[in-house]
């Protein structure tokens, strides 16, 4: 069943669906004077206690921005421990993941990774598949350009074997075949860091996400914090293109 976009005129203020770019680790690190590692690996901490908080807030998605497609350009010793860090996750975190009824997936073009990291990224996502509880996708090698592109030769292969023909292209048709398609539309996209830019995240998913941008550096994001960008959200008047107008008849309609 094709996914229908008008869902995103759903005026509720809750976000169902959250999604962070935790910037800002490298120079939490360099601030004390300890090298950017150290920063990554106090990334983990608030990524533990930011899953926590989502799963509190009753928040039903949490995506997470861990490695985009340009990062490969880094300095191959902080990839190669990026590489590790995330191995390190998978083996040891999963286990509390799944025990908290966590469905835990990885999105991005995942062919690039080490066999053994593919390996247990599919362990990962088999063990928690059938849990019902907050949906965590984690994006590695992830960029937005690519997850267009990639739901564009979808149905370009479709049309080559005349499954679809050329007038079921349409923007419901391509949204099914990006990332993410299955959960709650994107509500809020935060960035820590200090920078205002997406950075070839969910470009598609973001079209009418609320941003929300913070100072503080990844390392330091927490609880508070969390529930602060919440709060922010819910103070915002979302008008999906309407009238202010007709979004308060709406809410009040709505309300009676
Ligand atoms: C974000 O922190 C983590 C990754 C991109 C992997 P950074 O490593 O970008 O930290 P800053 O932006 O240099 O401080
Ligand atoms: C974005 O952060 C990617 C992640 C947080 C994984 P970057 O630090 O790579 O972004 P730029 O380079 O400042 O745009
Ligand atoms: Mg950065």
């Amino acid at each position: 069943m094709a996914t229908d976009l008008t869902l995103e005129s759903d005026l509720k203020k809750v976000p169902q669906h959250i999604a962070i770019i935790m910037d800002g680790n490298g120079r939490w690190a360099q601030a004390q004077g300890k090298g950017r590692v150290t920063g990554h690996k106090a990334g983990v901490d608030s990524v533990r206690a930011v899953v926590k908080a989502a799963r509190k807030a009753e928040v039903k998605a949490l995506t997470l921005f861990a490695f985009s497609s340009e990062n490969w350009q880094r300095p191959e010793k902080e990839v190669s421990v990026l590489m590790d860090l995330f191995m390190f996750v998978l083996t040891k975190e999963v286990k509390r993941l799944h025990k908290n009824n966590i469905r835990f997936q990885v999105i991005g073009e995942l062919n690039r990774f080490s066999d053994k990291l593919q390996k247990s990224i599919t362990k990962s996502e088999q063990l928690t598949a059938n849990n019902t509880g907050l949906v965590l996708s984690v994006a590695a090698n992830y960029g937005g350009r690519w997850d267009i592109a990639n739901a564009a030769k979808h149905l370009a292969s479709q049309v080559q074997n005349n499954e679809i023909s050329l007038d079921d292209i349409n923007e419901n048709s391509l949204h099914e075949h990006t990332c993410l398609a299955q959960l709650p539309p994107l509500d809020l996209l935060i960035r820590t860091g200090g920078d205002y830019r997406i950075s070839n995240f969910l470009l598609w998913q973001s079209a009418y996400a609320e941003f929300y941008f913070t100072d503080v550096l990844w390392p330091d994001f927490n609880e508070d914090e969390l529930a602060q960008a919440i709060d922010v959200f819910e103070q915002r008047e979302r008008r999906f293109g309407k009238t202010g107008e007709q979004v308060s008849s709406m809410n009040n309609e709505n309300n009676n």
